[in-house]
């Protein structure tokens, strides 16, 4: 269960995030990403206080629960996506070909889909994106890996400074 966690991941706020949350971020996409963190607070038990602020992480252990927790909220259950268009299926996508791009959405955030750099583990977004590529009528079968999703980071991160 504890694998994966690191100390300063054990502290969590549903006030108001410090500077690091609200870098260069519009507030709506803020707004977005609270609403599916109360959504994964609601059903997420082991999540630790945080008097400090720090971003969240979540214990999750595994691509399912990760998926059924957090993004279920917005892509459903069977990741169809919302009728309206506005949340697209994740079933049958033929964009999660490339692992790079499901996984660099999750960590960056696209349109109005918050960001999870912050509340998920490179490890949990590595088994979540791992998870939708094959499941879902997607079957993606290579393998992703944790250091794809630090790759990942440390290129957006590069791209941001
Ligand atoms: C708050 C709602 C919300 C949550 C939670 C959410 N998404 Fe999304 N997601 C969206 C929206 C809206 C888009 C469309 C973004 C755009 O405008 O391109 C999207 C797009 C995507 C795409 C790109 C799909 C495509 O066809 O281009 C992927 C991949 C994706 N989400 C994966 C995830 C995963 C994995 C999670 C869970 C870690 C997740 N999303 C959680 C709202 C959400």
């Amino acid at each position: 269960m504890a694998a994966g966690w690191k100390d300063r991941s054990c502290r969590a706020s549903t006030r108001s995030p410090r500077s690091t949350n609200a870098r260069r971020r519009p507030e709506v996409r803020r707004t977005l990403i609270r609403l599916a963190l109360l959504t994964a607070l609601a059903a997420a038990p082991a999540l630790a206080d945080s008097p400090g602020g720090r971003p969240v992480k979540l214990a999750l252990p595994d691509g399912e629960q990760v998926y059924k927790q957090v993004c279920a909220a917005c892509h459903l259950a069977q990741a169809q996506g919302s009728p309206d268009g506005a949340v697209p299926a994740l079933a049958h996508n033929a964009k999660l070909a490339t692992a790079d791009y499901p996984i660099s959405v999750v960590m960056k955030g696209q349109g109005g889909m918050p960001w999870f750099s912050e509340m998920l583990t490179p490890g949990q977004v590595a088994a979540v994106v791992g998870y939708v590529r094959t499941h879902f009528d997607n079957s993606y079968a290579d393998p992703v890996a944790e250091a794809d999703v630090k790759r990942i980071a440390a290129a957006i991160k590069g791209s941001e400074e």
